[in-house]
């Protein structure tokens, strides 16, 4: 089997890069990490890379005057390493229309709610402020449009009523560490197309048969 190259780019911790890692270490997973790449050297999820082996690069955007002089570096590493699909995993800089252009349904993203809710930061703050009873996630295709993009896949997760930002992050996370290997394993496996501005998943991937309700009527 042909294995799909991944590039994955980060710029903190790295907790979904590291379920990316320990899901290409299972026998027979379709994808494998050719690099890991972080704006920020001090990133902890580096040291998560070059502890399971991979190639980890530290593209410093503070080192470039020009955006698309960054931004031609890191692509220039993805090409090196013949990257098949980047999968930006707490990436925090902003990608220019050209970058995004030049990676048009090659690229995905996670973010921490229902898109297209809660675009931009303090996502789990402003759904407890609103008293959304649904939380949740999001893998979709880049587009040039923050956090924006077909959708590949998504968790609704029930806030409960004692629910604190602290405990909704660390619930949304173990969604995403689920989610993000699930997503890769689908386009690895052929198995989602983009179709204008939505996914098509095939029809024989399973789906739950109910959606979820909170509360519980
Ligand atoms: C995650 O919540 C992800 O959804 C968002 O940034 C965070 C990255 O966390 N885009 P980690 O670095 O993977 O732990």
């Amino acid at each position: 089997m042909r294995k799909l190259r991944l590039g994955v780019m980060i710029s903190g911790g790295g907790t979904n890069l590291q379920a990316l890692i320990d899901a290409c270490q299972q026998h027979g997973y379709p994808a494998k990490i050719e690099v890991v790449i972080s704006n920020r050297p001090d990133a902890k999820g580096l040291e998560r890379a070059r502890t399971a082996g991979l190639k980890a690069v530290a593209i410093d955007h503070k080192e470039y005057e020009e955006r698309a002089a960054f931004e031609d570096a890191i692509h220039d590493c993805l090409t090196e390493h013949k990257v098949q699909l980047v999968c930006l995993a707490g990436f925090m800089r902003l990608l220019g229309a050209d970058f995004v252009g030049r990676w048009k349904d090659r690229m995905i993203n996670i973010h921490p709610s229902l898109l297209p809710s809660y675009k931009g930061l303090h996502t789990h703050a402003r759904a407890l402020e609103d008293g959304v009873k649904f939380a949740g996630c999001t893998i979709h295709y880049v587009r040039p449009e923050m956090d924006n993009g077909p959708i590949i896949m998504q968790a609704a997760i029930p806030i409960a009523p004692d629910e604190t930002e602290e405990s909704l992050i660390a619930k949304t996370l173990t969604y995403e560490h689920r989610m993000y290997p699930a997503a890769v394993r689908l386009i690895a496996e052929g198995n989602a197309r983009v179709s204008g501005h939505k996914v098509v998943i095939k029809e024989d991937v399973a789906l739950p048969a109910t959606g979820l309700i909170c509360p519980l009527p």
